[in-house]
């Protein structure tokens, strides 16, 4: 199935405790948490939620770029076994012990920021990965996608704030000195994966041909870009698919661009990827971002994941359709290019074929004078499913107005972009009503944030 001369692994390949691991799944649902608890007897890494939503199963990810290691707190529990070809994977286990904690551990003792302990190791990893990025600016949203049942969070916010005056830990220096050279040493080696496993196969190639023509072969293969959707379908509806096509290994689904006209962000690329991108061009955007999930979920979900889901409350869709984006659309028989709008059809529907998948979006880049307000409204502020999203981009005299969370698909309300009067975005939506909200509610805040967007601009 692959092109001429392209060397295929037949089996996960990673850095772990210090050495190569080789590993063939049980099955291409196989997930890291039961592998490192079940398998290799390390439980360390708690299992809370199961669905990326509590931050006990935290581990560091970590990919050779080249300015050396970086490193991607994940939420293991979501996290398919496939992800980790290449990359070292750090869990508790290699952070330090009770004979000599590490740096941020003893500070996590020292300002009582343990209790139960059952969080701890979720913690400890997601503020390790902050002591080990240099210069990062602001370390509290590291935080948001761990949950305390019982401590309370003011120590561990005082360890946060304290990270980069913490010293280095000289036994994780030198793991990480032998992780980066082990790395390196394979590099140049192709990084595509074809695995036969006992109840169903894996693939991820890392030439763009060879996704397409198996897309086109195999159009059942479920496609997986960082899995934290599908993560959840596997640990919460226990499907378990045959054949996971991945789409991750090749670069043009990964590129993150800017050039005169356009950002094109890969389908690929993960949040985390593109977020300096993006909000360099929108700083407006800069809140949108750091409320769309954790940074575990941003680590991996992809813009292609959150459009070919066809979920009403996707974040991305309803801004990417104010500002006027396209997308890009990818087969063997070659690409078509839409307005992100275009995309959904109906409840859960969009317009992608069964041999297709989403190669690229291209954001128009910032024109002088335009305006961008973005509001999401959730019942809480960090990791929460939008109850309404409102996107108002004014560029010249054009006004666009994307919705999420208020009908069946995400959608622009034409009516009011033509009248510029809120009174008739009942004739765009009928805003359903559900446990989150009611739909008075939904129609009353999102008029009131197009509103202020209107007039702030009078
Ligand atoms: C704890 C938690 C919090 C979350 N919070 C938010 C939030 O605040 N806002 C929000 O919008 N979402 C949120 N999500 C949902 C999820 O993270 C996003 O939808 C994310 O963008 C999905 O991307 P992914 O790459 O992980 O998708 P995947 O899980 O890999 O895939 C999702 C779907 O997209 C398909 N797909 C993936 N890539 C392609 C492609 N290139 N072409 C065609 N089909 C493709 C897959 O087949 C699958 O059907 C959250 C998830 C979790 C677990
Ligand atoms: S167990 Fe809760 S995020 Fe993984
Ligand atoms: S210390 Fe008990 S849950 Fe956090």
């Amino acid at each position: 199935m692959f092109g001429k001369g392209v060397d295929v692994r037949a089996a996960i390949r990673f850095w772990f405790q210090d050495d190569w691991r080789t590993l063939v799944p049980d099955s291409p649902t196989d997930l890291v948490l039961p592998y490192l608890r079940e398998q290799c007897r390390l439980v360390g890494s708690k299992e809370g939620c199961n669905e990326g939503d509590c931050g006990a199963c935290t581990a560091l990810l970590a990919h050779l770029t080249p300015d050396g290691l970086q490193y991607q707190p994940v939420n293991t529990c979501i996290l398919p076994v496939t992800a980790l070809h290449h990359c070292w994977l750090l869990t508790i286990e290699d952070i330090g012990d009770v004979d000599q904690l590490h740096p941020v551990q003893a500070a996590v003792v020292e300002a009582n920021g343990t209790q139960c302990g059952f969080c701890t190791p979720g913690f400890v990893m997601s503020l390790v990965a902050g002591h080990l990025e240099p210069g990062l600016a602001d370390p509290l949203p590291l935080l948001a996608g761990n949950l305390c049942r019982c401590t309370g969070y003011g120590g561990l916010i005082e360890v946060a704030k304290q990270l980069s005056q913490l010293p280095k830990d000289p036994r994780l220096t030198a793991k990480i000195e032998r992780a980066e050279a082990a790395l390196r040493a394979v590099a140049a080696e192709t990084h595509a994966l074809a695995v036969d496993t006992p109840s169903g196969r894996i693939d991820a190639p890392t030439d763009l041909a060879d996704l397409l023509t198996q897309r086109q072969q195999v159009p059942d293969a479920l496609l997986v870009g960082g899995a934290t959707d599908v993560g959840l379908w596997i640990t919460k509806r226990l499907e378990q698919p045959e054949h996971m096509l991945f789409t991750g290994g090749c670069p043009e689904l990964r590129t993150v661009q800017l050039d005169e006209t356009s950002l094109r962000i890969g389908a690929a690329a993960s949040y985390h990827a593109f977020q300096a991108a993006l909000l360099d061009e929108y700083p407006e955007l800069t809140d949108w971002y750091e409320r769309l999930g954790s940074v575990q979920v941003r680590s991996r979900g992809t813009l292609g994941g959150n459009f070919a889901n066809g979920s009403p409350i996707g974040d991305s869709p309803p801004v990417w359709m104010a500002l006027g984006a396209t997308m890009t659309l990818l087969s063997t028989a070659g690409a078509r290019t839409i307005p992100v709008e275009d995309f959904f059809i109906d409840y859960r529907q969009t317009c992608l074929a069964p041999n297709e998948l989403i190669g690229w979006f291209d954001l128009p880049r910032r024109s002088p004078g335009m305006r961008v307000q973005v509001d999401k409204v959730s019942r809480r502020w960090d990791q929460d499913i939008s109850t309404v999203l409102v996107a108002c981009v004014q560029r010249d005299s054009t006004l666009r107005i994307g919705l999420g969370g208020l009908a069946a698909t995400p959608r622009l309300a034409h009516h009011v972009m033509r009248s510029r009067d809120v009174a008739d975005l009942t004739k765009d939506i009928t805003p359903l009503s559900d446990l989150r909200a009611s739909s008075q509610y939904r129609l009353q805040v999102t008029q009131g944030l197009i509103r202020a967007f209107l007039e702030a601009g009078s």
